[in-house]
């Protein structure tokens, strides 16, 4: 009963989901909609990449599910928005934020996510985002598994090159090193398996708003959701 009465109650909370491949936007966009809407935000990509994290520190082999899935059982993350900065991600306390942003723990968190127990295990803690007045969803899955009701959705994608000249551009102002080429050939790996695995594989929902923003600016891109969030009535 308490069960049906909580699930009711985050059932009515408006969800708008936004997916895609990497790098093409989802994140900076996500987050932006949800403060103009002064709604919350989930960046579950976040997870996946604390989950890969403690599977690099802990030398877990990338294909022991029970062990990952013991080592994630009862993950304490926190997302943590102060004012004028970005989300901070804290791990049992300790700051993580640049460490799981490393594409190490990208390419990890693509090889994991791709085990059903491991999705599973992360559901509920997705699903408990879910708060009033409103929830901003960033992820692979987001409309099509983990809020399939939600009542907007987006699928954003830009051309691969575009999406490694950007990310090239985010690594060098974090003083990371790359070049064009392996970020180019770590997408193109990534997408493939995001896009190839058997549960929640990575692809639009019939009902998604496709946006491709190989050629706009990132306002041009709000500006776009804005529209349609507007003609919704939440
Ligand atoms: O969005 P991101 O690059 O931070 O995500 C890292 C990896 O995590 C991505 O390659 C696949 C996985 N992931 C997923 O399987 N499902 C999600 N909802 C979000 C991320």
């Amino acid at each position: 009963m308490l069960d049906k009465v909580s699930s009711h109650y985050t059932e009515s909370v408006p969800v708008i989901t936004i997916d895609g491949t990497s790098s093409a936007g989802k994140g900076v966009i996500s987050r932006l909609l949800a403060e103009e809407m002064g709604w919350h935000f989930l960046d579950s990509g976040a997870i996946y990449r604390v989950l890969a994290l403690i599977v690099i520190r802990k030398k877990i082999p990338q294909d022991n599910v029970p062990l990952i899935v013991a080592a994630g059982t009862g993950l304490d993350i926190q997302f943590v928005t102060e004012q004028g900065r970005s989300q901070q991600v804290i791990l049992s306390g300790e700051d993580v934020t640049a460490a799981i942003r490393q594409e190490e723990c990208g390419n990890v968190a693509s090889r994991i996510s791709r085990f059903p127990e491991i999705r599973s295990m992360l559901i509920a803690k997705q699903h408990s985002f879910r708060r009033p007045p409103g929830l901003v969803a960033d992820g692979r899955d987001m409309g099509t598994v983990i809020f399939p009701k939600a009542k907007l959705k987006f699928f954003l994608t830009a051309s691969t090159e575009e999406r490694a000249r950007r990310r090239l551009l985010q690594l060098q102002d974090q003083g990371i090193n790359a070049t064009l080429d392996t970020i180019l050939k770590d997408l193109t790996d990534r997408d493939e398996r995001d896009r190839n695995r058997t549960l929640s594989p990575l692809k639009p929902d019939p009902d998604a708003v496709i946006i491709d923003t190989t050629k706009l600016s990132i306002d041009e891109v709000l500006q776009q959701t804005l529209a349609h969030v507007k003609n919704m009535h939440f």
